[in-house]
């Protein structure tokens, strides 16, 4: 499929951004997956990763990458990671695959962030791809009747608790013209865990990756 061309060409772009016997910060999802597969060729190089999900965990241990507790490390120079949407200003909505929370945990220390992604990704507004929110789960409504009041449409995304147990409202139809306000308007409600805006910390570099190979760099 030519889309999967295109993420595994940003994917191993991002290769070359990786420090010598550093701990990578690693994301979530399927460029993610092409990028763990392309830290694998390089392992003996790095000391080990930080993931932001059980899944990347298991990836990453399954190719004998060493994976170590946020706690437990001093700095993360670099964190790769894929994203939902991106601006021109790379702003991003992350979250499709419901690992936010952990993600920007991660993005907040590491150094700088290299994301990955393919052409379909890069949008002029965002809130195109509805707007994940993790919730703890008794706060369900509540959160869902104050994202209606900032004007979108939330959605229970049916059968899916996250790595921390908290469940996820999808929330529909935004035009996000304003995404730092939005971010913090949305992390303002009680209940709200975080949500998938990455503004007022977004990527560092965007690489876009094309399906005949070549990569933009933004
Ligand atoms: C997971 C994420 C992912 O980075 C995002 O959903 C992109 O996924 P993919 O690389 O599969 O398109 O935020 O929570």
């Amino acid at each position: 499929m030519s889309q999967n061309l295109a993420k595994q060409a940003a994917a191993r772009a991002a290769i070359k951004y990786i420090e010598d016997d550093s701990i990578v910060g690693v994301g979530t999802g399927s460029t993610v997956n092409f990028f763990i597969d392309a830290l694998a060729e390089i392992k003996g190089r790095i000391e080990g990763a930080v993931s932001s999900s059980e899944a990347s965990t298991e990836r990453l241990k399954s190719h004998g990458i060493p994976v170590y507790d946020l706690n437990a490390v001093d700095s993360i120079p670099v964190y790769v990671d894929g994203a939902d949407e991106s601006n021109r200003y790379l702003q991003l909505i992350k979250g499709g695959g419901a690992a936010l929370t952990r993600e920007k945990i991660v993005t907040a220390v590491a150094e700088k962030f290299v994301c990955i992604a393919d052409p379909s990704k890069v949008v002029g507004c965002l809130g195109e791809f509805p707007l994940p929110v993790e919730v703890i789960p008794m706060a369900r409504s509540h959160v869902a009747r104050q994202l209606v009041k900032l004007g979108g449409d939330p959605v229970y995304r049916e059968g899916v608790i996250t790595d921390n147990g908290n469940i996820i409202l999808d929330v529909y139809n935004m035009k996000i013209e304003k995404p730092i306000e939005m971010e913090t308007a949305i992390n303002q409600i009680v209940g709200v865990v975080t949500n998938g805006l990455f503004a007022e910390k977004g990527a560092d570099v965007l690489l876009i990756g094309k399906e005949d190979g070549e990569v933009e760099i933004l």
